[in-house]
């Protein structure tokens, strides 16, 4: 069970890349549709701009779920905790709700990042911790190396990618996943199966695909600066995706499709 499936933190609402007047415009619209859940990182240098926006809402703090990860570059003993407490000064809180590694060490040693993370929650910084693009091997390792358990491994999901080893991977080990680029920033468009699927079930391609991700188990975020996208991908929570829905969208698997891969992202492991 995974802090991210309490009901409406099902369906995050994710910031990168906006900043600034674009990213408030943005959160404002995400919390009058119903979102409560907020993904950020230092690395999208937006912490500010979302605590900003965030504490002119009024919404009550216990409502709301915030997540943010350190960079990669802040991994080392020196960094890490001034970093996350950078974060907590920009983002206006005391301890976000949940606090992420953004990457691993590439194929390297991921002990000395995860004891940093579980410091950070032993000192009130995070109340809870959690990974993202790790590999199923690092998530056997987490569950070796710490006393804290982690509540996500933020992934990147959705129809054109096979996660199956990692759906695995989370059920064996109890590490819960939540999607990022979960409609595979608009390439799933191109397959006109989940229109079709959509049509009968009164819903869009982009909502067939998000409840195809919830109902795989996994969490999701999503981003948009549109607002009749944010309700749309909001709006998922009122119709079933058949069996065979499931089966036909699986099928969709694209050999070696990967957004966030070694050429994108320096830090990439290799995936397992
Ligand atoms: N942990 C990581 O390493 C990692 C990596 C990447 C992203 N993330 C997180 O995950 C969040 C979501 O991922 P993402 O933004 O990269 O990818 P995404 O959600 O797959 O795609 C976002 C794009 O899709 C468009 N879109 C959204 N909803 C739509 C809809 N219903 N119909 C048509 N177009 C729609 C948006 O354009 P419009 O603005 O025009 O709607 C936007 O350009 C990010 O914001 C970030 O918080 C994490």
């Amino acid at each position: 069970m995974s802090v991210y499936s309490e009901g409406v933190f099902q369906r995050g609402f994710g910031t990168f890349p906006l900043r600034g007047n674009e990213l408030s415009v943005a959160v404002r619209n995400a919390i009058d549709i119903g979102y409560r859940a907020f993904d950020t990182a230092q690395w999208y240098g937006n912490e500010n701009d979302l605590g900003a926006v965030l504490a002119e809402a009024g919404v009550p703090r216990d409502d709301l779920l915030i997540t943010t990860k350190v960079h990669p570059e802040n991994m080392s003993a020196e960094r890490f905790l001034p970093s996350v407490e950078q974060s907590l000064r920009d983002l206006g809180l005391f301890a976000v709700d949940v606090l992420l590694l953004h990457w691993p060490p590439g194929d390297g040693p991921v002990e000395p990042s995860l004891e940093l993370l579980q410091e950070a929650c032993r000192l009130g910084y995070a109340r809870h911790i959690g990974v993202s693009n790790y590999t199923t091997r690092m998530m056997r390792r987490a569950l070796q190396v710490l006393d804290v358990p982690l509540v996500v491994n933020q992934v990147e999901f959705h129809p054109l990618l096979n996660q199956d080893k990692l759906l695995a991977t989370s059920a064996e080990t109890g590490i819960p996943l939540s999607s990022y680029c979960s409609i595979a920033r608009g390439e799933i468009f191109k397959y006109p199966v989940l229109a079709d699927i959509g049509e009968r079930h009164g819903k869009s391609a982009a909502q067939v695909t998000l409840r195809w991700i919830l109902q795989k188990g996994v969490t999701m975020n999503t981003m948009s600066t549109r607002r009749e996208n944010m309700r749309a991908n909001f709006d998922i929570m009122d119709f079933a995706l058949t069996d065979e829905d499931m089966r036909q969208i699986d099928g969709l698997t694209v050999a070696n499709y990967r957004i966030s891969n070694a050429d994108v992202v320096p830090f990439a492991p290799t995936w397992d």
